[in-house]
């Protein structure tokens, strides 16, 4: 039901873990399952993303989206890692089953997130970038608004 690189990328996550001091960390839960997902990003001055780690209390999925997101977002600059979506996750990875697709917003998101909190310690304004809806800052139960 998995594809060999789903399997791959679940069995061997890549870039597992935090980055210390990290340009921009982003953390989201899952509406559907409940899970969370946390990013860290590191980003030189000329906007490129030179590390990427995430740490997940995903499914497996989760994880192997996650793997696969972070590889594709390395090295890219921050315009070209908005265009990593799910989607094109998913088909790095060969696809997911349907009851799945869900597991892979969680990185599209967590990078969102993590490329916003970056955005906001910078000052700066990243075109095409949405405050994340899922967000969770720590610490704090978020009274949102925009419910
Ligand atoms: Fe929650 Fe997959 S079931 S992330």
């Amino acid at each position: 039901m998995y594809s060999e690189k789903v399997m791959d990328h679940f069995q061997h996550p890549r870039n597992v873990g935090e980055i210390e001091n990290a340009s921009g960390v982003g953390t989201v839960g899952n509406a559907k399952c409940g899970d969370i997902m946390r990013m860290y990003l590191d980003i030189d001055e000329n906007g490129v993303i030179k590390e990427a780690k995430f740490k997940t209390f995903g499914c497996g999925a989760a994880v192997a989206t996650s793997s696969m997101a972070t590889e594709l977002v390395k090295g890219k600059t921050i315009q070209e890692a908005l265009e990593v979506t799910n989607k094109a996750v998913m088909e790095a990875l060969d696809g997911l089953p349907p009851v799945k697709v869900h597991c892979s917003l969680l990185a599209e998101e967590a990078i969102h997130a993590a490329l916003w909190d970056y955005a906001q310690k910078n000052g700066i304004e990243i075109e095409g970038l949405k405050k994340p809806k899922s967000d969770i800052h720590e610490g704090e139960e978020e009274e949102s608004e925009e419910y």
